[in-house]
């Protein structure tokens, strides 16, 4: 019996989807417990390139049952349309399992969530994917959502759509929101009940069943510790607790059945959307990173906000995560750099500090203080071995674990499954 969770260590978009498709090779499970179609996660498979939004991305690895468990915000059309481009490329999907008590983003939750962000001004905008995540997760907190489960009984889930698509006409068209058409809504989500009846279940007891039967299950979490609506820089956070802990509320599995916890770290930092980020750059640099790393949202193809690795935040999201083992991610992003810098210490007002600040506006105000680390300036894209890659690089890897306190267990050198190494 064995249950590893992975999240994210950042501010999301670390590499989960690729360290996920290489754990998946020995697992026989594979779960999301959080978020929605907000995460988007990349795996590449010798010049293929997938980029997965609600289904785990296990589904690459044939046979390996795939589950979206309760705590996920499930868009039914959305999730359909992943379906179809996974059978289009010759995915098998026919295995997967919904939960019955996932609750659903509903066309209105996305009207409410663009209202909201395009009617937000200066430091209220959140910069959301505007995929209606969080005002999902505020119906299943107000007790006025809608649950997968409820897909069953036609007549049951069509009158509570429609009595939720007319209160929404109701309370906010007159304050300038979006008109929802509730026929044509109707006629879409009616499309995706169909296709997705036939895969709900009570996800709880599959999972803890096969967990039971001695199935190493993988919980894949999405976002990353900073955007977790507890721990992340509130208010500048995703709705749901992206944080290791958020793995048992959104599976049904007990604390103790958690084995085994994976953080995924990217060798520097990125966010996406609005929101402090200490170590940003605004410079050459911060184009460098960006270039280099490819960082461009694989949900919305925003830009990336890139800076150095902050460590001070790191090490706080290890002990939040209980992290057992880091994967180190886009390590050869910064092999042409002469010199690398790693934010071990803020400076606020005169005082320098080591612990992550819990209010936003504190964070807001720090400065980083930096520790210059000699670069490799060589590729580091082809090798699989701790011993074959250059000193520079193994000193950089060593300090990231020390800062960190917690232990590397897997190293990536590119963004195919097989430019990984284990440690
Ligand atoms: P996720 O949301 O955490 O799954 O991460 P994303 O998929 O949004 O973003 C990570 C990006 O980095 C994707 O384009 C990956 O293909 C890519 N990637 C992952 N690991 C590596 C790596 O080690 N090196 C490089 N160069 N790219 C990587
Ligand atoms: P993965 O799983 C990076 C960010 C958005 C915004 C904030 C709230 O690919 O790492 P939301 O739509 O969730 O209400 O937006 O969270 N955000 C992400 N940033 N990676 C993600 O997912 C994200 N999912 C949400 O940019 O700042
Ligand atoms: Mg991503």
């Amino acid at each position: 019996m064995s249950v590893s969770v992975l999240v994210g260590v950042q501010w999301g978009d670390e590499g989960k989807g690729k360290i996920i498709d290489v754990l998946t090779k020995d697992a026989g499970m594979v779960v999301r417990f959080q978020g929605g179609n907000n995460a988007g996660h990349t795996v590449e498979i010798n010049g293929q390139h997938f980029v997965l939004h609600l289904i785990p991305s296990g589904i690459l690895r044939p046979g390996v049952p795939c589950v979206i468990a309760n705590g996920v915000v499930v868009d039914p059309v959305e999730l359909v349309k992943e379906m179809n481009m996974l059978k289009s490329r010759d995915i098998d999907v026919s295995g997967i399992q919904l939960s019955t008590r996932c609750h659903l983003i509903m066309p209105w939750h996305k009207l409410i969530d663009a209202f909201k962000e395009d009617s937000a001004k200066g430091d209220k905008k959140i910069g959301t994917t505007k995929r209606g995540i969080g005002p999902a997760y505020s119906s299943k907190a107000d007790r006025t959502g809608i649950r997968g489960g409820e897909m069953r009984d036609l007549a049951r889930f069509e009158k509570h759509f429609r009595d939720n698509a007319e209160a929404y006409n109701r309370e906010y068209v007159p304050m300038g929101g979006a008109e929802l058409d509730v026929e044509a809504a109707w006629k879409e989500v009616l499309a995706a009940r169909e296709v997705l009846v036939p895969h709900l279940a009570d996800t709880v007891v599959t999972i803890n069943e096969a967990n039971a039967n001695g199935v190493h299950v993988l919980l894949e979490g999405a976002q990353g510790a900073f955007l977790d609506i507890d721990h992340g820089t509130y208010p500048y956070v995703t709705s749901s607790n992206t944080t290791s802990g958020g793995a048992c509320t959104g599976t049904g599995l007990p604390p103790r059945a958690i084995t085994e916890v994976w953080g995924v770290l990217k060798a520097y930092s990125t966010r996406v959307g609005e929101g402090p980020f200490p170590t940003e750059l605004f410079d050459e640099q911060g184009e460098f990173l960006r270039s280099q790393g490819g960082e461009f949202g694989a949900t919305t193809g925003r830009p990336r906000r890139c800076g150095w690795l902050d460590a001070v935040a790191c090490r706080h999201s290890c002990m939040v995560n209980g992290v057992d083992f880091l994967a180190i991610t886009k390590l050869d992003v910064l092999d042409k750099l002469k010199e690398i810098k790693i934010c071990t210490a803020y400076k606020i007002g005169d005082k320098t500090v080591t612990t992550f600040p819990e209010d936003v506006c504190d964070l807001a105000r720090v400065e980083p203080v930096y520790e210059t680390m000699p670069g490799w300036e060589t590729s580091t894209t082809g090798i699989l071995d701790w011993n074959s890659l250059p000193v520079n690089a193994q000193k950089y890897l060593k300090r990231i674990a020390e800062l960190t306190g917690s232990k590397i267990g897997i190293v990536s050198v590119g963004p195919d499954r097989n430019q990984t190494f284990r440690v």
